[in-house]
């Protein structure tokens, strides 16, 4: 039985800061954020925007192309974003996506791992149950703290993803590699809205858990490099994803693959990622549509490789062929305009945004720009929200 991505849709915030411009402000060399860290732009959520409002409009747009959400059994919701320590993010966007009562609906936590986990949980659950399907959602607001050197890293998005046995997309083959150890690389303590992070360790931890589940997953009997012919590195940034690229090569000493293929085989899959920013669960399957809808070519039938890291740390190799017809669900135009619609901040309303967004005021007239989905406040303990008008 196949089983794996049958629609995969994207959302992100409807803001956008030029890292130039912000280089400008912190006095760095805009060089070091363009090409050392391979960065252009970064989403930035409106004050009224966080990860349900990013997780319904990608949901309602993935639903576009599904006949019958009353065959969603199971809603996983993955996030390092979290709302509430108790009630799922999922629950909302079971409401707001008006799902059937008969379904699972629980959110998944492993920095940006989780929405692999997400993948590997309802791959298993399609083969019991064939006739249904599962949504997974994957949304993040990436957040270091304004003029740190994590900043030029930080981004938002979320994507949505529709799991079942007849999948338009992918098929996701069997085996793959783990690779779990406790580190501090990165973690948000309760009570925190900014993530500690070790950055240059994290770095580091990332490249040697590509070593480490890549032998793993050479040891489950995977295919080999060669025979892979793209692959989607977890990206926090595009540097990040290029070097994994380059630790790929030394550690499997393709002859068939070299640096020179980094434009060919790597480049249109960070395209999304240089614009959006980091998108942590997301970034992974981002890249995903990057590659998708950023070549010309009809892709069909080739075997597509997936590095997932989420710190901390836990990361899976694994791989998928790409269905015929694949290009028929996406979502080429929605996407582009997504991105290219963003308005443009100038630094200090960037930072009103950021601020704003760690201590929320119920403000049910302000008028940002938004997805269908608001996010109005917090009154009484309770989030609200309303379908825009
Ligand atoms: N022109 C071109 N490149 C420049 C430059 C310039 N003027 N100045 C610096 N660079 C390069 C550096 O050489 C470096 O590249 P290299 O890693 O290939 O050597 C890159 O830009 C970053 O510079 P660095 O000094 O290492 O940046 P930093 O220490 O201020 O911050 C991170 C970089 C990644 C550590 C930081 O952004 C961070 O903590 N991000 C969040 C954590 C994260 O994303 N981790 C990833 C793994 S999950």
């Amino acid at each position: 039985m196949n089983v794996g991505i049958d629609v995969l849709a994207l959302a992100t915030g409807h803001y956008v800061l030029d890292l130039r411009s912000l280089a400008a402000v912190r006095g760095a060399d805009p060089q070091k954020y363009t090409l050392g860290l391979g960065q252009d732009f970064m989403s930035v959520p409106s004050p009224q925007e966080d990860v349900v409002t990013m997780g319904v409009e990608a949901g309602l747009r993935a639903l576009e192309r599904i006949s019958d959400p009353t065959t969603i059994r199971l809603v996983l919701f993955a996030t390092e974003s979290s709302i509430d320590q108790s009630k799922s993010a999922g629950i909302y966007i079971h409401h707001f996506l008006k799902l059937a009562p008969s379904c699972r609906v629980v959110e998944l936590k492993q920095a940006c791992y989780s929405a692999t986990a997400a993948l590997q949980l309802a791959v298993a659950f399609v083969r019991q149950n064939p006739s249904d399907k599962v949504l997974i959602i994957a949304s993040d607001i990436a957040r270091y703290g304004l003029n740190t050197s994590g900043e030029p890293t930080q981004g938002c998005g979320a994507v949505a993803f529709v799991v079942s046995s007849s999948p338009r997309l992918l098929s996701l083959e069997k085996t793959t590699g783990v690779y779990a150890r406790h580190i501090m690389d990165f973690w948000r303590p309760n009570g925190q809205d900014e993530a500690c992070v070790n950055g240059r360790y994290s770095a580091v931890a990332y490249l040697d858990a590509l070593g480490k589940v890549w032998e793993e997953f050479q040891h489950n009997g995977g295919v080999s490099f060669d025979r892979i012919d793209f692959i989607c590195y977890h990206t926090p940034f595009t540097r990040m994803a290029e070097k994994a690229f380059v630790r790929h090569l030394e550690i499997t000493q393709s002859t068939k693959k070299t640096l020179a293929h980094l434009s060919t085989l790597l480049t249109p899959a960070l395209i999304y990622s240089r614009c959006l920013g980091n998108c942590y669960t997301a970034s992974l399957y981002v890249s995903l549509l990057s590659l998708l809808e950023n070549t010309a070519g009809d892709l069909s039938g080739a075997r597509l490789g997936f590095f997932s890291y989420g710190s901390g740390c836990v990361a899976e190799f694994f791989t998928g062929i790409l269905s015929s017809g694949y290009r028929d669900v996406l979502f080429f135009e929605a996407h582009a305009q997504a991105i290219a619609q963003r308005l443009l901040l100038t630094v200090p309303d960037y930072e009103a945004f950021y601020t704003q967004l760690s201590s929320p005021v119920f403000a049910p007239d302000s008028c940002y720009q938004t997805g269908p989905l608001r996010f109005l406040g917090i009154k009484n303990y309770q989030r609200h929200y309303d379908f825009a008008r």
